[in-house]
């Protein structure tokens, strides 16, 4: 069974209560539970993890190389704009990763069409809602060998 890890970065926990026009109007734990009820169908493993915190964001990538995991889906929020310290960890472990933006990041403010990221990422989705979760499932779900 491919081993995928979803890692949520800062405010993402606020889903639900943050910008509802941007973000929808499912909550966190609704948004995993999405998330999770796909993954079950498809008979893929997959752990969330959220943290508001880089350093924590960085320590959960680091461990994903140490436990052999296939896959990344990434949502670093706006550590996407300019943590190099998250880009160096993604490029470190040598992991598939997609990074995933809910929101159409190119048709906001100009900060936000730039990421320090997706140079080091396989895939970049924006702009589906929280479909591009399962969208990017689906994408490892094609290239990921069996
Ligand atoms: C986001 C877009 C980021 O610019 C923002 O800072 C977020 C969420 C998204 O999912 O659309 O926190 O990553």
């Amino acid at each position: 069974m491919k081993k995928i890890v979803v890692i949520n970065g800062p405010n993402l926990n606020f889903l639900g209560i943050r910008e509802k026009s941007v973000y929808g109007k499912l909550n966190y734990n609704e948004v995993i539970n999405y998330i999770l009820d796909y993954a079950k169908k498809e008979d893929f493993e997959v752990e969330v993890f959220q943290s508001n915190s880089e350093g924590s964001i960085i320590d959960r990538l680091q461990q994903c190389y140490y436990d052999g995991i296939d896959g990344i889906i990434i949502n670093p929020g706006a550590y996407t704009h300019y943590s190099y310290a998250i880009r160096d960890a993604v490029a470190s472990i040598m992991i598939p990763t997609i990074e995933m933006h809910i929101s159409n990041v190119y048709e906001r403010e100009d900060f936000r069409k730039i990421s320090v990221i997706k140079d080091v990422c396989v895939k970049q989705i924006y702009g589906k809602g929280i479909k591009g979760y399962i969208e990017a499932l689906e994408y490892f779900k094609l290239v990921l060998p069996q």
